[in-house]
């Protein structure tokens, strides 16, 4: 789906790999409506992470009406992934702002959602010291997002796209958990979410804290 080849270039590219290293990344995935955003709000207050959403980085595009903004908004309301290019350089310069440069280490929400993404990140930037990973039912999923489109005005929080969300995660996402086996953290996210966030929570801390210890290292 995310092509490589895309024609797309953002120009910026300050990103230092080897300072990246030095810090934990945790990819965090998850169905439609899993709570990646919710869980994710909850653990920047904790642990001082950087919060990256690519759903976010690339709604702030569209809202802001730039060439990826206006090329991303269709595809976004069809529930179909931008180009890996795209996605991949977003969050790359996302990475290099001065508050991610500060940063405990890095939170990636919703990336990698397709094997090539992850194959780019991993030869650009390096491999996820972790990935959690959130699941419930599709139809708890589908009543939290259709609940949320009532107020959220969000393109495709309705019906019709979210089932064609369900379709890109199970085709294009689900092989992405397959490959991180030894960093994989699978937590129901169908209990309140204070509940899911004692697990999330455990679980961050101790990469956080195996970070701080120099004979341990982050993975
Ligand atoms: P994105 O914004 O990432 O959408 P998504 O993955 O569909 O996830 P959501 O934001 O809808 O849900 P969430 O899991 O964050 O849950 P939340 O915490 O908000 O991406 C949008 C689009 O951008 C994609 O479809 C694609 O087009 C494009 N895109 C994004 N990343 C891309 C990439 N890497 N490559 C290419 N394209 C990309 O919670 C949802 C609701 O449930 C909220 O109302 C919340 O309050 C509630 N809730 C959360 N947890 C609980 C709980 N435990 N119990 C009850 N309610 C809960």
């Amino acid at each position: 789906m995310g092509s490589s080849s895309s024609k797309h270039h953002l120009k910026e590219n300050c990103l230092d790999p080897s300072e990246v290293k030095k810090k934990p990344v945790i990819f965090v995935l998850g169905g439609p409506g899993s709570g990646k955003g919710t869980q994710c709000d909850k653990l920047v207050k904790d642990f001082g992470l950087q919060h990256l959403s690519l759903g976010d980085l690339l709604r702030d595009e569209v809202k802001q009406g730039s060439k990826i903004g206006r090329e991303s908004s269709k595809l976004m309301a069809e529930g179909k992934l931008v180009p890996t290019s795209v996605s991949l350089e977003l969050l790359k310069k996302a990475m290099c702002t001065s508050s991610s440069r500060d940063c405990q280490g890095y939170l990636i929400d919703g990336f990698p959602r397709a094997i090539d993404q992850a194959t780019a990140f991993h030869k650009e930037v390096k491999k996820p010291d972790m990935v959690i990973y959130l699941h419930a039912p599709y139809d708890v999923l589908e009543k939290r997002l259709l609940k949320r489109g009532e107020t959220s005005g969000r393109s495709d929080d309705n019906m019709k796209i979210i089932q064609k969300r369900f379709i890109t995660f199970r085709k294009e996402t689900l092989p992405v958990v397959a490959l991180y086996t030894s960093v994989l953290k699978r937590i129901s996210s169908k209990p309140p979410s204070d509940e899911v966030y004692n697990k999330v929570h455990r679980t961050v801390e101790k990469l956080v804290w195996s970070c701080t210890q120099p004979s341990l290292g982050c993975s």
